[in-house]
């Protein structure tokens, strides 16, 4: 079983093999942190530990299982909201403690990335991962199972936070990301030229959040009309999916690059998917983009995770503890 609390969905799946899933249950708060514009951490936990206990029962029932059918629990240990993450460490514990079985804990981003993994045509490696949620816009070449080389990331917003800011300062709802890439559907791209943004130092690092505010004085700046919404969304998208992609090409030739993968709440995008896909067809490799519902958190991708971990022998006890500035495993030998 593989659970997921790291943030506003509560998740519980059974997983078989680390590659299918029996059951995959979510349970979303998006309702009530919308009443805020945001997650609200204190809330968030609350509401896991009032979920979790129905989630694992709904994933065991719908995987036709018992408890005593699990052979393991893998649990998201960070990085996280921490008072959230704990709610999912303890639980799993407690539960790998009362049937007797290894628990594992798994850094977040790892399974992210291992949503690619639920199927049978896995990623060739190296494989070029970006993973773009909420938190997080990482590029990172994965060589083996759990042997990962950061390449970048970014310096200051992750690429889902300035969806859903732009989203929100359009009068959007919450969470922004998916109405913002709806609205774009409807809007004209070269209405307005976001530039690339000039980095200097890190050399395939991203920068949004000079995006961001270029679009809110954007949209400031024709009196916040309403018909500039889709075109400015249209015009704003565009720029962040350019620059999303804009290190691939030369990561590819340079690491010698098998596979590129798309894996977070952003890899829902409608546009990055589909400029995701002509850049691969361009340059000739394949590419990996998980199903709308694995995307976003869930516990299958964390079982998933989980499950190459434990296979190599990888398990922690009791002493499990969450860790919001987890590194990303090296578990995967030399
Ligand atoms: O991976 P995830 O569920 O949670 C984190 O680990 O952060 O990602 C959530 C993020 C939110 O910022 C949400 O707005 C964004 O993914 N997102 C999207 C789309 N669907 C979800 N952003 C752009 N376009 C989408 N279609
Ligand atoms: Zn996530």
């Amino acid at each position: 079983m593989g659970i997921d609390t790291s943030c506003d969905d509560t998740s519980c799946a059974v997983v078989e093999d680390g590659k299918k899933i029996l059951s995959n249950v979510i349970s979303s708060q998006t309702e009530i942190h919308s009443l805020y514009g945001g997650v609200v951490p204190e809330i968030a936990s609350r509401k896991h530990l009032e979920i979790i206990g129905f989630a694992a029962n709904e994933a065991l029932r719908r995987a036709g299982l018992t408890l005593g059918d699990l052979d393991a629990l893998a649990v998201t240990a960070g990085p996280g909201l921490p008072g959230a993450l704990l709610v999912g460490v303890c639980y799993a514990k407690a539960l790998a403690a009362g049937i007797s079985r290894p628990v594992v804990g798994v850094n977040h981003v790892e399974g992210h990335i291992y949503a690619n993994f639920l199927k049978d045509d896995i990623p060739e490696f190296p494989c070029l991962n970006l993973v773009v949620s909420g938190g997080h816009t990482e590029l990172i070449l994965m060589v083996d199972h759990g042997r990962y080389v950061q390449l970048g990331e970014t310096l200051d917003d992750a690429a889902g936070e300035v969806f859903d800011k732009v989203a929100r300062e359009m009068g959007l709802p919450y969470p922004g990301g998916p109405y913002l890439d709806r609205a774009a559907e409807n809007g004209d791209p070269t209405f307005c030229k976001f530039p690339h943004p000039k980095i200097e130092g890190s050399k395939y690092a991203f920068s949004f959040s000079g995006l961001k505010t270029r679009a809110i004085q954007e949209f400031e700046k024709r009196g916040r009309r309403e018909d500039v919404i889709d075109h400015l969304c249209a015009s704003f998208r565009e720029a962040v999916v350019r620059d999303l992609l804009y290190y691939v090409p030369e990561l590819v030739n340079r690491y010698g690059v098998k596979s590129f993968a798309l894996a977070g709440g952003v890899a829902a995008n409608k546009l990055l998917r589909a400029r995701a896909k002509e850049l691969c067809t361009q340059i000739g490799i394949p590419l990996h983009i998980p199903p709308l519902v694995l995307c976003t958190d869930n516990g299958a991708m964390i079982a998933s995770a989980g499950y190459q971990k434990l296979i190599r022998g990888f398990c922690d006890g009791p002493n499990l503890s969450i860790d919001s500035d987890l590194e990303l495993g090296s578990w995967g030998g030399e």
